[in-house]
């Protein structure tokens, strides 16, 4: 039986509060599944900054990316200036790993609340294939005549054809995987960024010759923003670059039950491997927290369903079915959530155990 290594880090927040639910569903399935999992824990985060300077020790870092994939909670700790954690832990992870894709569901259960009126389950599900090593996030610029009334600062859009497209493949290959309605949107702001997002286009074009089952249009994002809220159903598969992912997910998983719902998966999907044996991490969407942190108010759904898309990504299908079943399950009970709501009404571990036991 193989045994795959997953690297465990629960970070700051809420992030060890979820990811203990998250660990206790994916323990639970482990005797009907085809591998064995075998969880490392590495303390990283603010607690590990503020003892050492160093969010992530190299050698602690050389460990995280011999497994075979990562499990994390969230990094973000107010006692440390923002930006640090951030760029140190989960950034360092996305860039160095090659983790060119995030892939965010933004998918509304059934019983689940969503915030736009006369919208229901059938009318919200879809997915945001986000680049998720290029754009501004590549972190290239600088200052000119800083700290002075004629300072200046530059950050720089980067959007390569390698990079481009093969994010571009992805979300043809995802979106014809995914059958729903063969709909794939290129969202950019082709009207302004005349360059960065005509190469975008033209990729996208060319591209879409190999997949002729899959249709496929070209909107601005600020258009998609607005669609979101009001008619969300035409939409089945987006792919978008970094930034502008960034912004969409947020606003996809508040009309989808909220931050405490939203999983994703940042993947190296081996067009051009990287030189590490782990080729992606799985992660909510949420953050840390900070201000509910410890007291058992989170939700753990989001972690459980990033496990969700740990086990698709291990090749474990129908665990990974019998994880979404039993979060259906759990919110159908109706414990979960506030009437007309997409707060919380139980406990963190709580809801951990409801989905624990319709497994
Ligand atoms: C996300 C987060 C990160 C991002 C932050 C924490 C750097 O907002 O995963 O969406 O901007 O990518
Ligand atoms: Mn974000």
């Amino acid at each position: 039986m193989k045994t795959h290594k997953i690297a465990v880090i629960s970070g700051d927040g809420i992030g060890p509060e979820v990811i203990k639910e998250g660990i206790k569903i994916l323990k639970k399935l482990s005797p009907s599944m085809q591998s064995k999992l075998d969880f490392i824990e590495y303390d990283l985060g603010a607690s590990q900054y503020l003892r050492t300077k160093e969010a992530m020790p190299q050698s602690v870092f050389q460990e995280v990316v011999s497994s075979d994939a990562i499990f994390l909670g969230a990094v973000g700790d107010p006692r440390v200036p923002p930006g640090i954690l951030e760029r140190e832990v989960l950034l360092k992870l996305r860039f160095d790993l090659d983790l060119y894709i995030n892939l965010r569901p933004c998918i509304l259960y059934e019983g689940v609340y969503t915030p736009i009126k006369q919208k229901t389950s059938q009318d919200i599900s879809f997915y945001v294939v986000r680049e998720n090593t290029e754009s501004v996030y590549a972190g290239m610029g600088g200052f000119f005549k800083k700290g002075t009334p004629d300072e200046v600062a530059v950050q720089e859009d980067i959007n390569t054809r390698k990079g481009v497209e093969r994010c571009i493949r992805y979300a043809f290959d995802f979106c014809q995987k995914r059958g729903y309605k063969n709909a794939l949107t290129l969202v950019d702001k082709a009207n302004v960024l005349t360059y960065a997002h005509n190469l975008w286009r033209r990729a996208f074009e060319e591209v879409s010759k190999e997949y002729p089952k899959v249709k496929t249009n070209a909107m601005y994002v600020d258009a998609v923003g607005m669609d979101f809220v009001r008619r969300p159903e035409i939409f089945d598969v987006l792919v978008t670059n970094n930034i502008f992912g960034d912004i969409l997910t947020d606003l996809g998983a508040i009309i989808s039950g909220g931050l405490g719902f939203a999983a994703s998966a940042n993947i190296n999907a081996g067009e051009q491997p990287s030189k590490y044996s782990c080729h992606a991490l799985f992660e909510p969407v949420h953050g840390s927290a900070p201000d509910i942190a410890g007291k058992g108010l989170a939700n753990p759904l989001a972690a459980i369903l990033a496990g969700k898309m740990l086990l698709q990504f291990l090749g474990e299908e129908s665990p990974a079915e019998r994880i979404d079943h039993a979060v259906r399950k759990a919110i159908q009970s109706g414990k979960i959530f506030k009437p007309e709501s997409s707060d919380t009404q139980i406990s963190t571990s709580a809801i951990g155990d409801l989905v624990f036991s319709f497994l």
